[in-house]
């Protein structure tokens, strides 16, 4: 496992994509730990009494030359909300790099990567180190509307994109399991790697395990201490029970209990 580190980084900017999601973008200490694509950080919310506990957020990018860590945040409650208002200038308090990220890929393999929402997150620096280990990323991205959809741009020289709506305002119309990477061209990836709500990594989990495609998930559940003391993050699997924010929060889908079998998905 790699180090961790707990310290207060200068916050470099906070960029509004739209009234409910911004990038916050964090300073890095040269000589900062290795963080791999998938892994998260725990962002301290100070001057905020009801939100005692960090908040876990994905490593959204790594710059190893400017030396920042980017966040892209959903604001859904108190705590959100009041991370959302820090400003180039404040510092925040982040333990990192917390959990287990995905697994990458050899030169040539062609990989495809799923975000539903904000689950897109994760994926810019996984297609940005896939890349840079010469594999083939292709990129999906699905939402209820042309507002979940977060920057589809960032992927312009990583991977080949495909953009979906449930209503059709932006993109072809449609969850994101209609296209046709994960129909009849599925088995051309080698590898599949999906994080958004759960019901759309289940659809995607089972059409990957059907036609025997390695599939990766990312959960997002909750999470208290982030580094395996409290437990309240537990998952199901076929070894037991285990932590997520310590053995995942990405896994392997077949070795999750109950997660073959739910066609429902709601990109
Ligand atoms: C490993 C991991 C990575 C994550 N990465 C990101 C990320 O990159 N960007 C991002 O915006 N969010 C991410 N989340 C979710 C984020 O942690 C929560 O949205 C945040 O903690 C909510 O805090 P809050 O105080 O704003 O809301 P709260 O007041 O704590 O909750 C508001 C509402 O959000 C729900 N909620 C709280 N935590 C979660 C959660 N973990 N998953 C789903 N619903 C939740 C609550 O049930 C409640 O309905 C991640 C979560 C995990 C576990
Ligand atoms: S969040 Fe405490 S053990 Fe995982």
């Amino acid at each position: 496992m790699n180090k961790k580190s707990k310290e207060k980084l200068p916050v470099l900017a906070n960029t509004w994509l739209n009234e409910k999601h911004f990038v916050l973008t964090l300073q890095l200490p040269s000589g900062y730990p290795e963080i791999v694509p998938g892994q998260f950080v725990e962002l301290l919310v100070e001057g905020s009494p009801d939100t005692f506990l960090r908040r876990p957020i994905s490593v959204h990018d790594v710059d190893a030359e400017k030396l920042t860590l980017d966040m892209m945040v959903k604001i859904v409650g108190a705590g959100t909300a009041k991370l959302a208002k820090l400003k180039a200038g404040d510092t925040v308090d982040v333990v990192y790099p917390l959990g287990h990220g995905f697994s990458l890929a050899r030169a040539g393999e062609k990989v495809l990567l799923a975000g539903g929402g904000c689950g897109v997150a994760p994926m810019l620096y996984l297609s940005r180190m896939l890349k840079r280990l010469g594999a083939d990323c292709y990129v999906a991205i699905g939402g209820k509307t042309s507002a979940d959809i977060l920057r589809p741009e960032v992927y312009t020289n990583l991977a080949q994109v495909a953009i979906l709506t449930e209503d059709g305002s932006l993109g072809d119309k449609g969850m994101i399991t209609a296209h046709r990477w994960f129909g009849e061209e599925l088995t051309q990836f080698s590898k599949v790697y999906c994080c958004g709500p759960e019901p759309m990594m289940k659809a995607i989990g089972k059409l990957a395990s059907e036609k025997g495609v390695h599939c990766e998930v990312s959960l997002e559940n909750m999470m208290a201490c982030g580094i395996g003391s409290c437990l309240c993050c537990t998952v199901s699997t076929h070894e037991g029970n285990v932590r997520a924010c310590m053995e995942g929060p990405v896994f392997e889908v077949n070795e999750l209990k109950d997660w073959n079998h739910n066609p429902v998905c709601h990109g």
